[in-house]
């Protein structure tokens, strides 16, 4: 039986991803394809529903993306969310120009009687942010919404199932937007929500066995949750073409090695490479400060170890990555602004040595790949632990790297997690973390004078790694984090907590 889907049609909106999350989170399946897909290829995909994202053109300009109008004669229900709703009435003969003002924000709409406002309060906050408007609805339409500047913030076509909404109903801002979708999915499409994360990791199985079949694949497992889920699900799929190896780069925390072996290797029985390259990191990073460097430099030797441990164990084909949706989005690949370049995207060499990477996880965000995980069978402690990036310990030592600095790191890193996890906190907190901050401070032991580092505490929480709050640690916990730290590590002599939330910090310091 075909699964219920619902396809996103991408029209390079930031929120394109949210919004096949929105749909899965209702268990139904739901997938992000490029808006330049035909009519005939979404035939085939049979979806109950299509939803156009929103994205950052004027759908009256020339170079702006368009969809094949012969989608909306396949009587196939349409969402078009804010540019998604701007070229839908394009295409079928409205009216759409550069609006006076533009709206950002929230703002207070005014929904009619409809089905897709069924349930919803008459006015509500809804999220909006644009300029162009669609000044008149093509023949057939009717507005359904509208607010102090817009009279079409929502039209319908009801006999053809057409919809279109000005703002944004995936975004947490709008009140009432994830009602509305839900009224779009089942309501108008007539979904039946019996998708699960079972039937995902059914379907990414049966893609991998078809795929890497007679293959090879090589899986840099970090022992972080990504990697470990990716690890689990090529495991199961396909245990004999799978070899994962373990670079051992000197950044990880104390006793990781071992219990990545041990986990791995010994339980799992996955066959798995320890390849100790600590001095090579070491020896590449000396004295380099600018964190996006020290990425590029880790993910660079990340490959060449890879490719080291390849060329040991014969021909392999495919590489394996544990990229998740949140990875791409920061660095910048899907179409935002890079704010970091998270090793495992960023840093890939155009010219890998391998046929091409497999990234099962690349659509997920970072909660959907914990219950991947669970549904893989694997241990809590795996599946619900923090993460941890790739570059490790490396963008948790502000500036340059010695092997002496990450040694301070490591053992105040170990006394806060000692201390969190003493507490009972270790569950509560999504990340937490040391920071050796390099600057160094006068203090004072016993009679003398002392000149050291300042060691900075960070814990929060978070959903998808996208924002994050501070969290608030009890002040007696962080007494006993601060006590252990200064009198357990040589060298810190000041403990300070970060309590910035992201925006406008970001979780690591680097
Ligand atoms: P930021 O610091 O960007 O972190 O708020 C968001 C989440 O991503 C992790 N992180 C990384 N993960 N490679 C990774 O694999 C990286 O370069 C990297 N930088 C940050 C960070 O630990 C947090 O969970």
């Amino acid at each position: 039986m075909k699964k219920e889907t619902v396809l996103v049609l991408d029209f390079g909106g930031q929120y394109n991803q949210l919004i096949a999350r929105r749909v899965r989170d209702m268990k139904v399946y739901s997938e992000l394809v490029p808006c330049t897909i035909s009519a005939e290829r979404v035939k085939e995909y049979a979806p109950i529903g299509l939803i156009f994202t929103g994205g950052p053109l004027s759908a009256f300009s020339e170079t702006s993306p368009k969809l094949d109008p012969a989608i909306f004669e396949l009587g196939i229900p349409v969402l078009g969310i804010c540019y998604g709703m701007q070229v839908t009435a394009y295409v079928l003969g409205g009216n759409v120009e550069s609006g006076k003002t533009g709206e950002y924000g929230r703002v207070e709409t005014e929904y009619s009687d409809h089905l897709l406002f069924d349930g919803v309060a008459k006015t509500g906050v809804s999220w909006m942010s644009h300029t162009d408007i669609v000044s008149r609805c093509p023949a057939g339409f009717k507005s359904i919404a509208k607010t102090a500047n817009t009279v079409n913030a929502a039209f319908a076509n009801d006999e053809k199932r057409i919809y279109g909404l000005q703002f944004h109903p995936e975004v947490v801002h709008t009140a009432q937007g994830l009602d509305i979708m839900r009224n779009f999915v089942f309501g108008v499409c007539g979904a039946s929500g019996d998708w699960d994360m079972k039937s995902f990791v059914d379907d990414q199985i049966n893609i991998l066995r078809a795929k890497l079949k007679g293959k090879k694949v090589l899986l840099g497992l970090s022992g972080g949750v990504d990697s470990s889920v990716c690890a689990a699900i090529l495991h199961k799929a396909v245990p004999e073409a799978l070899t994962c190896v373990f670079v051992d780069h000197g950044l990880l925390r104390k006793g990781e090695a071992e219990e990545v072996q041990n986990v791995f290797g010994k339980q799992f029985g996955i066959n798995l490479i320890t390849a100790n390259a600590q001095d090579i990191f070491l020896k590449k990073l000396r004295g380099v400060k600018n964190p996006e460097h020290k990425r590029k430099i880790i993910g660079k030797q990340f490959i060449k170890a890879f490719e080291r441990e390849a060329k040991k164990i014969g021909a392999v084909n495919f590489l394996a990555q544990g990229t998740i949706y949140p990875d791409i989005v920061e660095s910048g690949a899907g179409g935002s602004a890079v704010i970091k370049s998270h090793h495992n995207v960023g840093g890939l060499p155009d010219r890998i040595g391998f046929e091409g990477v497999i990234e099962p996880l690349r659509d997920l965000f970072k909660d959907e790949v914990r219950r991947v995980g669970f549904e893989l069978g694997l241990p809590e402690h795996i599946v619900m632990r923090q993460p941890f990036p790739g570059p490790g310990l490396g963008i948790r030592i502000i500036g340059n790297i010695t092997r002496e600095k990450l040694d301070i790191l490591r053992e105040t890193d170990y006394i806060y997690r000692d201390e969190i996890a003493k507490a009972g906190l270790d569950k509560e907190i999504w990340q937490y973390f040391t920071v050796l901050t390099n600057m160094r401070s006068v203090g004072v032991m016993g009679d003398h004078r002392t000149y050291d580092y300042t060691v900075a505490l960070r814990a929060v929480n978070s959903i998808d790694a996208m924002s994050a709050d501070w969290f608030k640690i009890p002040y007696d916990v962080l007494d006993k984090c601060s006590a252990r730290i200064v009198n357990e590590v040589k060298k810190v002599n000041r403990i300070v907590y970060d309590i910035t939330s992201k925006p406008p910090a970001t979780i690591e310091w680097e």
